[in-house]
């Protein structure tokens, strides 16, 4: 079987490492892909949003299997142009269709859709440019910290967590009146702040069975402790330490089947996985957000737990089968650290060097390029840098080691991701 991931991340760098080691792939493509998919899979020059430059890729390699991972594809329907083309309709593609998309797409679709199907989440109101004024005052009657969404795809920027009860008004005009997240923010959601601590589930869906696969956590800011500014992910480890059976169970019970029996209800077409971003608080657990997609980094901690052949994973998935595949998870621990470059998430530079990179070590490259046969830092996250062990602590202490290896100019990494378990 032919495959193609979209994608050039460290979570589509995993897929791939994952992919390449499966006896059913014959030949593996990744589009745009990185430094490091380039020695497991054959890298395609090809933006995620190009689907006409993906369809001829599709057409002239053979490929049988589509494998999206980032969004902004799936929000733009990338599923469905392929289901809709006379020439693309027999390709599997993993990721879903275009309305089950808005899952992620839409914060206020989310929010109706978990209140329709009584899923733990944030009470919340939404409102528009006409309405700002009672976005105002329903601020008024809030408590701090408020928590703004802009309801559209930010890129990861559109949400605001704000004490100050004008700031949250300014900010409610700039999203609102400037666009100051422009489409995006032409609706913006309110919603309680809740307090607790986050974690990552991920199910994949055939559109009738699911599984689910390994939990894990990540942590968001550039901080340490933390703090400072959201970034795509500084680390991750999984299995989540305060998961227990109790509280699993509630996560299924609560959250995940109402989500698949939601789904069905509604009679929304899912094929793909489902990223549930939860908050415990207390005991009790709520939904903070949906994705449509893996996370990253909680990929490359998440896939190589995972000991299935994931050809054959997918291959059920793309086939409505899932009710077959029974899940092996290696009971060990995995810990991942991103290694970004110094002054991301804001301005940062590229081009730099990278030296003393160890053989057979499990580092998903996220932005590296090859360039004259030398390996170059190319985007804000740079490596992650994922090891196993019996514990979290343990997998920790290994990725750390490796991660001292590894020299460019600027590297920064967080040296104390697990701190708060
Ligand atoms: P999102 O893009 O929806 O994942 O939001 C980004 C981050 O904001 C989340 O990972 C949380 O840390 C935080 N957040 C979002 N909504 C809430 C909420 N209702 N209460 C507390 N924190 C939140
Ligand atoms: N690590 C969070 C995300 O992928 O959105």
């Amino acid at each position: 079987m032919n495959v193609l991931v979209i994608g050039g991340g460290g979570r589509e760098h995993a897929l791939c490492w994952k992919l390449n080691q499966s006896k059913h792939c014959k030949m593996l493509y990744a589009a745009p892909g990185n430094g490091g998919t380039a020695n497991c899979a054959i890298n395609l020059k090809l933006k995620v949003s190009d689907f006409d430059g993906i369809k001829k890729a599709v057409l002239k390699y053979s490929i049988d299997l589509v494998i999206v991972g980032p969004e902004d594809p799936l929000v733009l329907g990338i599923h469905d142009f392929f289901t809709m083309d006379p020439y693309l309709k027999n390709v599997g593609v993993i990721g879903p269709q275009k309305k089950a998309a808005q899952l992620e797409g839409s914060k206020s679709f989310a929010k109706e859709f978990m209140k329709r199907h009584k899923i733990p989440t944030a009470a919340y109101s939404e409102f528009t440019s006409e309405t700002i004024s009672e976005g105002e005052k329903f601020l008024e009657q809030s408590k701090p910290p408020y928590v703004l969404k802009a309801d559209g795809l930010a890129a990861g920027k559109g949400v605001l967590i704000i004490e100050d009860l004008k700031e949250a008004k300014f900010e409610l005009g700039q999203m609102l009146l400037k666009s100051k997240y422009g489409e995006a923010s032409k609706k913006v959601v309110i919603e309680e702040f809740l307090p607790g601590i986050e974690l990552s589930c991920f199910v994949l869906f055939d559109g009738d069975n699911y599984i689910k696969l390994p939990m894990a956590k990540d942590y968001k800011r550039i901080g340490e402790g933390d703090r400072g500014l959201n970034t795509g992910g500084m680390g991750a480890i999984s299995p989540v330490p305060f998961v227990d059976s109790l509280f699993d169970e509630k996560i299924d019970h609560q959250i995940i089947k109402p989500t698949i029996e939601g789904l069905k209800k509604d009679g929304i077409n899912y094929k793909g996985f489902i990223f549930i971003g939860l908050i415990k608080v207390g005991d009790t657990p709520f939904v903070i957000e949906y994705n449509v997609r893996l996370g990253d980094p909680e990929t490359e901690v998440v896939i190589p737990r995972i000991e299935n052949d994931l050809v054959e994973v997918f291959k059920a998935a793309n086939e409505g089968s899932l009710d077959k595949i029974k899940l092996q998870i290696t009971p060990k621990s995995a810990a991942t650290v991103m290694l970004v470059s110094e002054g991301y998430p804001e301005v940062y530079q590229k081009d730099k060097n990278i030296f003393g990179l160890p053989k057979n070590k499990m580092i998903f490259h996220a932005g590296t390029s090859i360039e004259k046969s030398s390996l170059k830092t190319s985007g804000g996250r740079v490596m992650a840098v994922t090891s196993f062990g019996d514990n979290f602590k343990t997998a920790l202490k290994e990725s750390y080691k490796i991660v001292e290896k590894i020299e460019y100019d600027g590297k920064y990494y967080r040296k104390d991701i697990g701190f708060d378990l």
